[in-house]
C-alpha cells in the first residue's frame, strides 16, 4: 500500500448535480436505444460502480448489467498506457445493444481499448457514456457518446471514483489538493 501526502478534497460537482444529469443523460440514452429488446449495460470496474447504479435505475428501458475490469492507474495518479483485462463480460454481446459505462475518459488508452475488444464481438450498437471527460490530456482519439460533465485537468474523487482506494465512497465529485 502506498503511502500519500496530506490532501484536501475541494467540492467540484455537487450531489444534486450530478443527479439532474444522470437523469438527463438517462432520458437521451432511453430515447437512442427506444427500440430494444435489451440493452446490455457494461461497467468499467470499479470507478463507474457508484454512476451505473444511479444510471440504470433512471433507464426506461428492459436492462441487463454486466461488468468489465480493466488495469488502471493502480495506487498512483499517472495513467499507465498498457490496458489489460482483469474481469471480461459474463455475457456474449453478438447482435446485442451495448453501452459502456465509464467513470472519466482521461488518456483515452482505457476506452480505446475496451471499445477495441467488445467491437470486435460484433455487438448490434455499441455505445459509451462517461460521467467525466478530462478533453485536455486525451492522447487516443476517442470520445464517448454521452458524457456528464467536462472537467479540467484534475485529479478527483468521489461519486465511485477513487485515490489509491480511498474516497470512493463520497457524495459529490471533488478535487483533490495536496497542502
Ligand atoms: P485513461 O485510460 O487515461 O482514459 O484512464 C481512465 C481511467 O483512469 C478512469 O476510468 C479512472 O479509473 C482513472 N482516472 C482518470 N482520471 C482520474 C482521476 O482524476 N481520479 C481518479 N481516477 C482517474
Amino acid at each position: 500500500m502506498t503511502a500519500h501526502p496530506p490532501y484536501v478534497i475541494d467540492e467540484m460537482i455537487s450531489a444534486k448535480s450530478i443527479a439532474a444529469r444522470v437523469e438527463a443523460l438517462a432520458r437521451d440514452i432511453s430515447d437512442h436505444f427506444a427500440d430494444t429488446d435489451k440493452l446490455v449495460v457494461v461497467g468499467l470496474l470499479r470507478g463507474s460502480f457508484v454512476f451505473i447504479a444511479d444510471l440504470v435505475r433512471e433507464l426506461d428501458l428492459p436492462v441487463e448489467v454486466d461488468f468489465i475490469e480493466a488495469s488502471s492507474y493502480g495506487d498512483s495518479t499517472v495513467s499507465s498506457r498498457e490496458v489489460r483485462i482483469l474481469k471480461d463480460l459474463r455475457s456474449g454481446i453478438e447482435g446485442r445493444d451495448v453501452l459502456v459505462v465509464e467513470d472519466i475518459v482521461d488518456t483515452g488508452f482505457t476506452l480505446h481499448h475496451v471499445i477495441g475488444l467488445l467491437s470486435a464481438r460484433d455487438p448490434a450498437r455499441l455505445e459509451v457514456c462517461a460521467l467525466l471527460d478530462k478533453p485536455a490530456r486525451r492522447e487516443v482519439d476517442i470520445r464517448a457518446t454521452w458524457t456528464g460533465f467536462e472537467i479540467p485537468d484534475e485529479f478527483v474523487v468521489g461519486y465511485g471514483i477513487d485515490y489509491g482506494q480511498r474516497n470512493r465512497n463520497l457524495p459529490h465529485i471533488g478535487k483533490v489538493r495536496f497542502e
